[in-house]
């Protein structure tokens, strides 16, 4: 495959990606570059190769250029963040990755392939504004200012009676009462969310700010400046801005999918939780927080610390609570019980009066395995009452995708409920199918179904089959 791609046919395809990419030789002189470049530097391709990178950008420098750090220790520097202005005048933030290019152990050059993340991180400093204006005075109390907090479920909007999640709701309200770590697992849909928003509602906590970062959400380097905030560098082109930290101090910092954190964060965030104390990006000093942190992991907390997504060390100083979130098939008693809260729920919204389920639907519900948990369940029954005209949902009016699973399921051939009906109904079409098969020979029949012929043949008559 190497051989062809050579010569023009690789610079045609480098061309082609969405990706800036620049070649320098070790003296620093671009000896490529491709139009992802020229268009995000706003720079002249020809007119910049054969010139030496400093002279291209006049806003770095032998320090901060990091083409001519790997030139100079030969080292590769990975997803580095940059923001610089480029001829256009246009603030332009990249992630960079610096590889040296080496011919027999020699440095002969170094190439930098670069993202533009310009509008991610516009939009992520765009949250933490917003959450900040939201928010209003962030830790302080001055008399008069509106504290946010957007936890919105309480304990009361958890519905279930089942053992184990009774056990959980009871262990979450304890914890509400403390100021330690939480980390709460479970798969998706079962409603972690709705446990951290309750335990944020129980807390002293409650009338302070309450934030959720998805951890998985955005790049690594852009949620350092978010969670720690950064202070106003020509180097970093960061804005004085506080981070999620500082706006949620004295309430509670909801980070969901932490195993999803890069590592190297972690390492800072295990201090801040050690010291409770941040360091904005490019700040001599630390600010003292107050913040209570609730973790979520959609995996269980040790297969994530043993496959080396999530520290040891970090996983050790959050679980102090530990809170596992049962699936949906594992609490089958409570089916019924948010049958009836969605029902109610979207009768109020849709302005309908449906009163329950018809025993199919209930039959069906119970078989099924809830992959999606109880927001696949919620979602079901919203999607049945958009279709209804009745008072009683029908396997009908059950979306199709739902319904698809049970398309080679017993329980839609309108087979009876009873299991002696329905086991009757299972062998004659078994019989039915295996005298297809074998041409109506019983003994061919018969040594297919692994039962003796006499057998069978009395089963034909019981079945008054011809
Ligand atoms: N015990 C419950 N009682 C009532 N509603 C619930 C319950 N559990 C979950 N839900 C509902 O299911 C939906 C999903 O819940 P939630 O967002 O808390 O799940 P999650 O575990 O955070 O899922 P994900 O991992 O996908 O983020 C929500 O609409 C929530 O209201
Ligand atoms: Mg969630």
């Amino acid at each position: 495959m190497l051989e062809l791609l050579n010569g023009d046919n690789f610079r045609e395809l480098l061309e082609h990606i969405d990706s800036g990419i620049q070649v320098v030789d070790n003296r620093g002189i671009i000896v490529y570059c491709n139009k992802r470049v020229a268009y995000l530097d706003h720079l002249n391709k020809d007119r910049a190769v054969g010139r030496h990178i400093l002279e291209i950008y006049p806003s770095l420098d032998h320090k901060t250029s990091t083409i001519l750090k790997v030139l100079e220790s030969g080292k590769p520097i990975i997803d580095h963040l940059q923001t610089f202005v480029n001829y256009n005048g246009n603030r332009i933030t990249t992630i960079n990755t610096t590889l040296p290019i080496r011919v027999r152990g020699r440095i002969k050059g170094a190439v930098e392939i670069s993202r533009d993340i310009t509008q991610v991180k516009n939009l992520s400093e765009r949250i933490v504004d917003l959450e900040a204006e939201l928010i209003g005075d962030p830790g302080g109390d001055t008399p008069g200012r509106k504290i946010s907090n957007r936890a919105v479920y309480s304990f009361m909007d958890i519905i279930g009676h089942n053992r184990d999640m009774l056990e959980l709701k009871s262990l979450a309200f304890k914890a509400s009462r403390t100021t330690s770590p939480v980390m709460v697992y479970g798969e998706t849909g079962t409603g972690k969310e709705l446990f951290v928003h309750a335990i944020h509602n129980a807390s002293p906590r409650s009338r302070k700010p309450f934030i959720a970062q998805n951890c998985a959400a955005l790049p690594a380097t852009l949620l350092e400046g978010i969670l720690f905030g950064t202070v106003k560098g020509s180097f970093t082109g960061a804005d004085n801005r506080p981070g999620l930290f500082e706006l949620a101090s004295g309430g509670t910092l909801f980070l969901d999918e932490i195993d999803s954190m890069p590592i190297e964060l972690q390492a800072k965030l295990l201090r801040v939780l050690q010291d409770g104390c941040v360091r904005r990006i490019g700040d001599a000093g630390t600010v003292y927080v107050d913040v209570r942190v609730i973790a979520a992991t959609s995996t269980i907390p040790m297969d994530a610390v043993r496959s080396g997504s999530l520290r040891e060390d970090l996983y050790y100083r959050l679980n102090v609570v530990s809170l596992r979130m049962p699936l949906l098939r594992e609490r089958k008693d409570d089916i019924p019980l948010l049958i009836d809260h969605f029902i109610d729920m979207y009768n109020r919204t849709m302005g309908k009066a449906v009163t329950g389920i018809s025993p199919k639907v209930r039959e069906m519900f119970y078989s099924y395995s809830w992959p999606g948990n109880v927001r696949e369940l919620q979602h079901v029954i919203e999607g049945a009452m958009n279709m209804i005209e009745s008072p009683v949902i029908t396997p009908d009016n059950l979306p199709q995708s739902f319904k698809e699973y049970f398309k080679n399921d017993i329980t839609l051939k309108g087979y009876g409920p009873s299991l002696n009906q329905t086991l009757e109904q299972v062998e004659r079409d078994m019989i039915l199918s295996a005298l297809g098969v074998s041409d109506m020979n019983i003994t061919k029949a018969a040594q297919i179904l692994d039962i003796p012929r006499q057998t069978l043949q009395y089963k034909m008559l019981k079945h008054n089959i011809k």
